[in-house]
């Protein structure tokens, strides 16, 4: 039985999952939850495999000078929304960029590009979003970390102050789930849940828009933005704008770009489309989510714009000036990756939340003739070990196409 298994471990590096990599004492690998590189620790086995395990501290025995002790007493209680509370602010960012030059040179063999370290938001009540399971008795809660079980929240250290207000003595019997949003900038709220048949309970603070078809209105960099209940949305207008700022970054100027359309790829409600693409220039948006494609229309009115509502993989390429892609956690992957390089545009800004996929998705463009010049490394989720890459390629002897 694992449950009662504890190593003494020293682990060497963080890894992608948010893990401590250590080594058991017969070579197996151990992630370890909770730890950090340099430190020594007790730690129970939750995972054994004949050839990895994965464990859990349970004693510091040896701290590392980035340790703190976490903030947050839903931790304590089992919450799994943030497993870095345990690492000071300062040193999270650095630790992400420590991950993401490791997945370049293992996953992509790439060694001799720069991994910068960009912009943090600050690193509580940042978010703007927040999904939670409902318990039998109504209440919202997270899952806990490596289960369905939920832990009950009254308050969320990185959420918007106005969701915890929507939290607070937030019940609704019969839900299994429940998304909240707020427009930070408008004041707007939202609440959805899940099974939608559920009829709107009445503690619902008045003003709030309920439902699958609810919107908020948010302002980003200047522009208002319509954000539905099943659309897409950055963790808060602020991790938008730092985002903003470094796609404009890696894009360059409009004369390094093609003639040609943007390519908003994955595009969502239009968020880079809207915000950073010069209003003379026609954009094309190809995003999969009804509900997102709709946000967009309405974001993208009175610009030269287009959006297509259809999985990228699926999208017939026509060429583009600009190609900017923000795909999901699991990455671009294979044909995505062919239907961009086979836009011809000869600059690809690729946004990505996961650095394996985003080592992954380097490689895969290599080999479709777009090169990696570099990249930055966003902290828009504190006390947690999600990140954002962004990345600049260009495309290799375009002058001969
Ligand atoms: C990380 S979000 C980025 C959205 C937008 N760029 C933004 O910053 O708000 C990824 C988006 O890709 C969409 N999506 C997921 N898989 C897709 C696919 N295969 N083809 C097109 N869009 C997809 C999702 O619906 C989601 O809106």
């Amino acid at each position: 039985v694992t449950d009662t298994i504890e190593l003494e471990l020293e682990p060497q590096k963080l890894i992608a999952g948010g893990e401590a990599l250590a080594r058991h004492a017969d070579g197996r690998a151990v992630m370890v939850s909770g730890a950090l590189p340099g430190e020594r620790v007790r730690a129970r086995v939750v995972v054994e495999k004949r050839d990895y395990l994965r464990a859990q501290t349970i004693a510091v025995l040896q701290a590392a000078p980035e340790r703190r002790i976490p903030p947050c007493p839903a931790l304590a209680r089992g919450c799994g929304g943030c497993d870095w509370q345990h690492i000071e602010p300062a040193a999270q960012l650095p630790f992400k960029v420590t991950i993401v030059t490791e997945a370049l040179r293992r996953t992509a063999r790439i060694e001799d590009v720069a991994v910068r370290m960009g912009a943090s938001v600050p690193d509580t009540a940042y978010r703007t979003t927040l999904r939670l399971a409902v318990d039998p008795q109504g209440m919202p809660g997270f899952r806990a970390a490596g289960s369905q079980r939920s832990v009950p929240i009254e308050a969320c250290l990185v959420a918007h102050p106005a969701l915890n207000e929507l939290l607070d003595d937030l019940r609704l019997p019969g839900a299994r789930e429940v998304l909240l949003r707020v427009g930070a900038r408008t004041g707007e709220r939202l609440m959805r849940w899940w099974p939608d048949t559920l009829p709107v309970p009445g503690n619902i603070p008045a003003g709030v828009r309920t439902g699958p078809h609810g919107h908020v209105e948010e302002r980003v960099a200047g522009v208002s933005l319509r954000v539905g209940a099943d659309s897409f949305f950055q963790s808060s207008p602020e991790a938008a704008e730092l985002l903003i700022d470094a796609v404009r970054r890696a894009a360059g100027g409009p004369d390094e770009w093609g003639p040609e359309p943007v390519l908003d790829a994955f595009g969502g409600v239009g968020l880079f489309s809207a915000t950073l693409v010069p209003t003379d220039r026609e954009c094309l948006v190809v995003e999969s989510n009804a509900s997102a494609c709709e946000d967009a229309r309405l974001n993208l009115a009175g610009r030269i714009a287009r959006v297509v509502e259809r999985t990228l993989e699926r999208w017939t390429p026509k060429r583009a000036g600009l190609v900017i892609a923000n795909p999901a956690r699991a990455g671009l992957g294979k044909p995505a990756a062919a239907v961009l390089a086979a836009t011809r545009a000869p600059v690809l800004v690729l946004v990505s939340c996961d650095p394996v996929a985003f080592a992954r998705d380097a490689r895969l463009l290599a080999e479709q003739g777009y090169q990696l010049e570099g990249c930055e490394v966003l902290d828009l989720f504190p006390q947690t070990h999600h990140m954002e890459v962004v990345s600049r390629f260009v495309r290799k002897g375009q002058e001969n196409l």
